[in-house]
């Protein structure tokens, strides 16, 4: 389907290396799945977001290992080379290390993931080490960290106080400590996110609303597209309005059934002349 070659972890580092950015984008089903690989993406995020921007829940926690592997699956049948990354729902990696090292070995093997992410900070380490030690990349998710929305109080800019930015500094060190090769960093203030990326030293940083000082950046696809209906955050560009295309698409599709300028001959199916007067014949 792609003549590209497979994306890896040494080729994310060697972009680094050679100071080029990482591209990360979310992707939840086959047909923007394969969009983003002919597009050249580095990186797909199933991200448990897929619970908001795909079945219209008001936050990710419901969302379940059985949607997210869904959701794998069809992505990486779209996109068989990108670097594909599983996001470990709500209480599939909270409850223990065993329950985290189990989920995390379901999206490796039932979804061909090549990478899995997980929220929290010093408090997520031992989880981290368990599936590391797995085999399994992982990835750490710092400042908003979605499944914490009511601790954190809603979406909002984490780490503008010095107090709550060292936290996260310092829960970025332990992160790479306990063997994250990446780190994302969602809404952080810009000059924290390039500490931490100075600071890092066997560890990507990627920004998701964090400022360009990382190695990379991230978007929820939905957000990019105008496909989100209920808010638009601020970090979101719109790059191409497909929420618009659409509905003006599907309103033209109401107009025209309803003034029968729709269907057209090129847009069904005859039978042949000979063919239609023989079943004429067979029918009473
Ligand atoms: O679920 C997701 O898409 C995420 C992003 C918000 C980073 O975790």
């Amino acid at each position: 389907m792609s003549e590209r070659k497979k994306t890896t972890i040494p080729m994310l580092f060697e972009k680094v290396g050679n100071g080029i950015p990482i591209t990360w984008l979310t992707g939840y089903d086959f047909p923007t799945g394969y969009l983003q690989e002919q597009a050249g993406i580095d990186m797909i995020l199933v991200g448990d977001s897929l619970g908001m921007t795909m079945l219209g829940y008001e936050s990710t926690l419901p969302v379940t290992m059985e949607d997210m592997i869904r959701h794998t699956q069809a992505v990486r049948r779209g996109a068989p080379n990108v670097f594909l990354v599983g996001d470990m729902p709500y209480m599939s990696y909270q409850p223990s290390v065993e329950t985290a090292i189990r989920n995390a070995g379901r999206f490796m093997a039932e979804a061909a993931c090549d990478a899995i992410k997980l929220e929290g900070g010093i408090e997520m380490t031992d989880r981290v080490r368990g599936i590391v030690n797995s085999g399994i990349p992982a990835i750490g998710h710092l400042g908003l960290t979605p499944q914490s929305i009511s601790a954190l109080g809603g979406y909002k800019v984490q780490g503008k106080g010095a107090l709550q930015a060292k936290k996260i500094i310092d829960a970025a060190k332990a992160l790479e400590k306990a063997g994250t090769f990446m780190i994302l960093l969602e809404m952080v203030p810009d000059r924290v996110c390039k500490l931490i990326t100075e600071r890092a030293e066997n560890c990507i940083i990627m920004s998701l609303g964090s400022g360009p000082e990382a190695h990379g950046q991230l978007l929820i696809f939905h957000d990019m597209f105008g496909l989100y209906p209920r808010f638009k955050p601020r970090m979101a560009k719109v790059f191409g309005n497909a929420g618009e295309v659409i509905l003006n698409g599907v309103k033209q599709y109401v107009e025209e059934v309803n003034n029968n300028t729709f269907p057209q001959p090129e847009n069904w199916f005859g039978i042949k002349d000979d063919e239609y007067e023989e079943l004429l014949s067979m029918l009473d």
